[in-house]
């Protein structure tokens, strides 16, 4: 053996003692070294010791920028020098659009009219897709009034390209008290990818793809994939198609493949076959809030194997990279079905309507229009039990409680187009004994490979910007089903928010059952109402721009009157934490289920520093936002701790 040899079976060895046997991504074995730390000791690991219990020797809230307890401008420095220089300091991208040094109407005008329909907004270090829980700060806009401020937007952005970032910012996070966030894609409805006062560690640029064609982890064997938590959808796809495999990935082309999406669960085309993305880990490497690089799976750091499995985002860790299960390429077929209810002939409510099928069928007596729903509703079991989801809309129109769109995309893997339409046939002999001639729409439903060729171009991916999204949703269960009596009940409860809260309707039939989810998916954190669900239903509302605190409050319990319908007919079930309700009653056990003590312990065992923090998820109860105006969820404001111990 040589001395290089010698040098790297050593450094083989020493890995393997921390725990990191080997399969690190590349960009993974760039770590922190404690030649690093004794130059610069604010970027010092964690000691054993926990820190004080009792509250009163903690300071109340995080750091804050230009308080006495925030770093000086020379600590600042040095952090940045031991990034080499990766330290941003971005501004709100909409800062073209106001008075001052910044303004630049050529570039305002690029924002507002065409930055959404390319990769603009997704590839920003702070920017995030829903805007009002970074305190509605900043908009892009051509006309607009005020002035541009930071508002919920984090302070200084890490854009890490390595293990080392990653485990220098949480050292040097948590050793100044200082807010951290994480941002990945910026795509969550509940603000947990911005925070003020933050330095936030920007996960974009860790996208690195490794393709394992035979992978042996406990029962599992067979193809498998590396990736950094960085990759988009988009990507993921493509990596699909030049590999030949079918990997479970979101519906979404721009959301992270395994940031928050997998964090909570993550839903797909294949959920009814393959389970959720939280279900496809095999391995998962992190950074945990103490700075060391983690690798979690059955065997080592279970506990954590467990919790990054569904069990909340930005809580345990920042993820690095997952290695996910693979499958032989599968096609699937599609259908469509529009039902339209009286529409308005204006063209801009018209384009709410925009086929998903060029057939639109018109139901115009609104009463036989909801039996037609109901019938489709009913169905929706059949639809998952055959491993199928499906994705409906349904808008009202004007307000007047007669105007209607619903639209549905049924999509069914792994079978032909004549499976398909046996499976769909008695959907429609039922709607025809019912007096409704829709036609099963066999046109559309063309087999096509899960992974398609058409996406390699990222600024055609978007067509999208910003927006003020809300979502209430509950994932009602099978038992939810099991009768008319209580299915007329529960759609009863779907039909009255629409009809007389006049709420768009986002409806998901899904079933990621334990024994869809498989090995090792069904011993993961996911919600356990995920495992008995039909439906995931929503009720999405976009947030008006300049409502005040108490507008946003009384928004707010309009719509909570309607949703406690749906909880009422669904006693113990629980929601979808990435499409929920930043403001959900009992949130621990509507997102986390029975697995909350659980989930709280690791936290506190894993971060009893509160270095990670985001609303809604386990330990969180212990921080609280001061938003500057009140606002309802908004980041906008100090962390604080609350003085609850419930962890
Ligand atoms: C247009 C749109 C379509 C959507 N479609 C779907 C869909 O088809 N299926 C579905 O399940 N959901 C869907 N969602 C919801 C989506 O899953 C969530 O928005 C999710 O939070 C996105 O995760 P991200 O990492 O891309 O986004 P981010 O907003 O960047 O991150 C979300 C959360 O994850 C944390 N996080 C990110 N990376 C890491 C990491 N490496 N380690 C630890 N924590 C991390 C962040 O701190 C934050 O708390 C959609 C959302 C949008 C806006
Ligand atoms: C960090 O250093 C790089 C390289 O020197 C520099 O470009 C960047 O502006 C610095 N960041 C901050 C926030 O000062
Ligand atoms: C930008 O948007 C404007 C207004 O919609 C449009 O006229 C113009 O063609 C767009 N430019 C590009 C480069 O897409
Ligand atoms: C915007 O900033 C200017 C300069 O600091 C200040 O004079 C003005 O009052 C601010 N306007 C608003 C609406 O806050
Ligand atoms: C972040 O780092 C990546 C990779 O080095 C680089 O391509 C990108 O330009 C950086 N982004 C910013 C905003 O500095
Ligand atoms: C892709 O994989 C399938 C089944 O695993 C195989 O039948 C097919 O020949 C492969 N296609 C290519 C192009 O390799
Ligand atoms: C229903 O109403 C729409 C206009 O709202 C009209 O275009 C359509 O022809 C009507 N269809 C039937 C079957 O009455
Ligand atoms: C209800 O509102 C829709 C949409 O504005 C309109 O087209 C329709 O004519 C209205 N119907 C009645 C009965 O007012
Ligand atoms: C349906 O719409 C698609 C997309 O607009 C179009 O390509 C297709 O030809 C249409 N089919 C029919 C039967 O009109
Ligand atoms: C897909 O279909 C084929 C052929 O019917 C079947 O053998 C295979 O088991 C199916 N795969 C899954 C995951 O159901
Ligand atoms: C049903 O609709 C189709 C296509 O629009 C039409 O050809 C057929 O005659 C209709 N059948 C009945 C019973 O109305
Ligand atoms: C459920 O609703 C349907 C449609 O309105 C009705 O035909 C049926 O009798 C109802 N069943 C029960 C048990 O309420």
């Amino acid at each position: 053996m040589g001395a290089q040899q010698l040098l790297r079976a050593a450094a083989l060895c020493i890995a393997s003692l921390a725990g990191i046997a080997n399969g690190a991504l590349d960009f993974e074995s760039v770590q922190l070294q404690d030649k690093d730390v004794s130059a610069f000791s604010a970027e010092e690991f964690a000691k054993g010791d926990p820190p004080p219990q009792s509250s009163d020797k903690l300071p109340l809230c995080k750091a804050w920028p230009g308080n006495a307890d925030w770093p000086s401008a020379v600590e600042w420095r040095r952090f940045n020098a031991s990034l080499d220089g990766a330290l941003l300091q971005p501004d709100p991208p909409g800062e073209v659009c106001y008075q001052g040094p910044d303004y630049n109407a050529a570039k305002c005008a690029y924002l507002v009219n065409n930055a959404s329909s390319n990769h603009y907004y997704i590839d920003d270090p702070i920017n995030v897709l829903t805007q009002w829980p970074e305190g509605n700060t900043c908009l892009p806009g051509l006309n607009v009034v005020g002035n541009c401020t930071r508002g919920g937007f984090p302070y200084y952005v890490v854009n890490a390209t390595t293990v080392k970032h990653v485990q220098a910012t949480i050292n040097f996070a948590r050793n100044n008290n200082i807010r951290l966030i994480i941002k990945n894609t910026g795509h969550d409805f509940g603000g947990r990818s911005v925070g003020a006062g933050s330095i936030s560690i920007w996960t974009h640029h860790l996208n690195a793809f490794k393709f394992l064609p035979s992978y042996k982890r406990g029962n599992y064997y067979g193809p498998a994939a590396h990736f950094g938590s960085g990759l988009e959808q988009y990507e993921l796809f493509n990596q699909m198609f030049l590999n030949n495999v079918t990997m479970v990935g979101a519906g979404f082309r721009t959301i992270g493949a395994n940031g928050g999406w997998f964090a909570s669960g993550g839903h797909g085309n294949l959920a009814s076959l393959y389970g959720l993305g939280a279900d496809q880990a095999l391995e998962i490497h992190a950074v945990t809030a103490d700075g060391r690089y983690v690798v979690a799976n059955e065997d080592q750091n279970s506990d954590l194997f467990f919790a990054f499995r569904g069990g909340g985002p930005s809580t345990y860790g920042v993820v690095t990279s997952v290695i996910v299960k693979a499958y032989p390429p599968i096609t699937t077929v599609q259908s469509y079905l529009s039902i339209a209810c009286n529409p308005p002939p204006d063209t801009n409510a018209r384009a709410t309507l925009a086929p998903l099928s060029n057939v639109t069928n018109y139901v115009n007596d609104t009463s036989r229009f909801w039996d037609a729903l109901q019938i489709y509703f009913k169905y929706k079991q059949t639809i998952v039990d055959a491993h199928g989801v499906d994705w409906d809309y349904l808008y009202p129109l004007g307000n007047n409680r007669t105007s209607y769109s619903f639209r549905v995309r049924t999509t069914f893997p792994n079978v032909t187009t004549t499976q398909a339409i046996a499976l769909l046939q008695p959907l429609y002999t039922q709607f025809a004994a019912h007096g409704f001639n829709f036609t099963l729409n066999t046109e559309e439903m063309v087999p096509q490979p899960y992974a398609g060729t058409s996406v390699t171009n990222p600024a055609t991916l978007s067509s999208l910007g910003l927006t003020q999204t809300r979502y209430r949703s509950r994932l009602l269960p099978r038992k939810n089903w099991a009768s008319d009596t209580v299915f007329n009940q529960t759609f009863a409860a779907i039909r009255n928010s629409v009809e007389n809260g006049q709420y768009t309707l986002h409806g998901l039939g899904y079933g990621p059952s334990n024994e869809v989810a498989g090995y090792p998916g069904r011993t993961g954190a996911v919600n356990p109402a995920w495992r008995e669900a039909v439906l995931h239903i929503a009720l999405v509302t976009s947030q008006p721009i300049g409502l005040t605190a108490a507008q946003a409050r009384d928004e707010e319990s309009r719509i909570q009157g309607y949703f406690q319908a749906w909880k009422d007919v669904s006693p113990g079930a629980g929601a979808y934490m990435n499409e929920g309700d930043p403001g959900e009653a009992n949130w621990q056990q509507s997102f986390y289920g029975s697995h909350y003590p659980k989930l709280a312990a690791i936290k506190k065992k894993r971060d009893p520093w509160g270095v990670f923090w985001a609303t809604t998820t386990p330990g969180s109860e212990a921080w609280e936002v001061k938003s500057v105006d009140g606002y309802p969820h908004s980041q906008n404001g100090r962390l604080c701790r609350t003085g609850v111990k419930r962890i």
